[in-house]
């Protein structure tokens, strides 16, 4: 990459670190730190990674700020409509291959599907559905989960482009904590099916792939405590940070803008509820009616805390018929075309080294053992 310009760092009085500035496609520029702990014994303090890129990615681009989703280019808005995922079976696995690593994509982009429908199936006490090669990937899912008959689901049937929607929308994010988990433990050489399954580990959890759960779970919380009635004093308890109690399905590390996933997931509920029935559904309104107070909220306004993609995708997959303990499977099956790409383009980066962060330590200095005799 050629740098664009550079940062002079000036630090313990005269001294001076140049850094090379490099330029993205979209996005802020960054300055290549690589050097600095070799020439100043210094390292970064970022927690979270507030403003560290750990890689070049030519996947996923968000502007937070504006709210703005691409994949490779594309506006998650004109995928939302659009979009086919194929099914194969292979068995090579080299990941200094090119090859085998299509390859390994490929496999497990099918098999997860079909794992999570199995996993229901189980749960459920139900004879396993085997995936049939003719059916689209959605398509194919639905019938594995459900038994419904192959032919009521037609590619333009509501809630199969409903699912669908729900996959595309959740397909990849940029560097968020899963698909980092999913880098990292590829940077050390784990094989793709380890990776996945380090990202699958990462979305436990209600701040990341527990949310829709969660956000789901306080709509219902809150319409058995007396619905609209309650949002007021629900909204109160949000607020007072004693309570531990946080709206579920808002706020983002790196959207401080509406989440485009989050209005085509309330377009999508509706569209849902109305295929299977359920226009009468309390929760899509309360959702509504939660969504318009907390937007008007000085404590969400000076926050920039507005709806993410969970706030409305518990709705929708229990009006589909996806239970509860699935949402999070449901994500991880998403996710996978993500986390396998992303761990793709890294295994292919000439510039990636193994993840390893270092540390500001802050506990004691070197100190002598005191014989137990001596301890108090
Ligand atoms: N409800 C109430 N207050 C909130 C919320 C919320 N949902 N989210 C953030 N805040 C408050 C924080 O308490 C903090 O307030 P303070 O400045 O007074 O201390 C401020 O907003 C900033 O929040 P942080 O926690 O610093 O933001 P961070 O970027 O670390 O967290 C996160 C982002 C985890 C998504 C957070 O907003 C959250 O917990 N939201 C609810 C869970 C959720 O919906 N997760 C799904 C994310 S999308 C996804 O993973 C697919």
């Amino acid at each position: 990459m050629e740098a664009k310009g550079k940062v002079t760092l000036k630090y313990e009085g005269e001294k001076t670190l140049e850094m090379p500035v490099y330029g993205g496609t979209l996005g802020p520029d960054v300055f290549d730190i690589r050097q600095l702990y070799a020439k100043t014994g210094m390292f970064t303090y970022d927690p979270g990674f507030m403003s560290t890129a750990a890689c070049q990615s030519k996947i996923t681009f968000i502007d937070g700020d504006q709210g703005i989703l691409l994949y490779r280019g594309y506006p998650i808005e004109q995928l939302g409509v659009v979009g086919a995922l194929s099914a194969f079976y292979h068995d090579s696995l080299d990941i200094n291959n090119p090859e085998h690593r299509e390859i390994s994509a490929f496999r497990l982009i099918a098999k997860l599907p079909t794992i999570v429908a199995m996993a229901y199936k189980y749960n459920m006490g139900q004879p396993f559905m085997y995936p049939r090669n003719d059916l689209g990937y959605t398509a194919n899912f639905m019938r594995m989960m459900f038994g419904v008959p192959a032919e009521e689901y037609q590619v333009n049937d509501v809630l199969v482009r409903a699912l669908d929607r729900i996959f595309i929308l959740h397909a990849d994010h940029e560097q968020n904590a899963s698909t980092s988990t999913v880098r990292l433990a590829g940077s050390l050489g784990a094989n793709p099916f380890a990776c996945i399954a380090s990202g699958i580990a990462c979305l436990w959890g209600p701040a990341h792939g527990g949310a829709n759960e969660a956000a789901l779970q306080m709509l219902i919380d809150l319409q058995k405590a007396g619905g609209m009635a309650k949002i007021g004093e629900f909204i109160k308890q949000v607020k007072d940070k004693n309570s531990n109690v946080k709206l579920m399905g808002f706020g983002h590390r790196v959207y401080k803008n509406y989440d485009p996933r989050a209005k085509l997931m309330q377009e999508t509920t509706r569209e849902v509820l109305a295929a299977v029935g359920a226009e009468n559904d309390p929760l899509l309104p309360l959702a509504m009616a939660l969504e318009k107070i907390a937007l008007e909220d000085d404590y969400f306004v000076s926050r920039k805390l507005y709806p993410n993609v969970d706030f409305y995708s518990g709705i929708v997959q229990r009006a589909l018929g996806i239970p509860t303990s699935m949402f999070t499977c449901i994500f991880a099956l998403a996710r996978t075309v993500g986390w396998i790409a992303q761990w793709n383009e890294m295994i292919s980066d000439p510039e990636q080294k193994i993840g390893r962060p270092r540390q500001l330590y802050t506990g004691p200095t070197k100190r002598d053992v005191v014989p137990i005799a001596g301890r108090r």
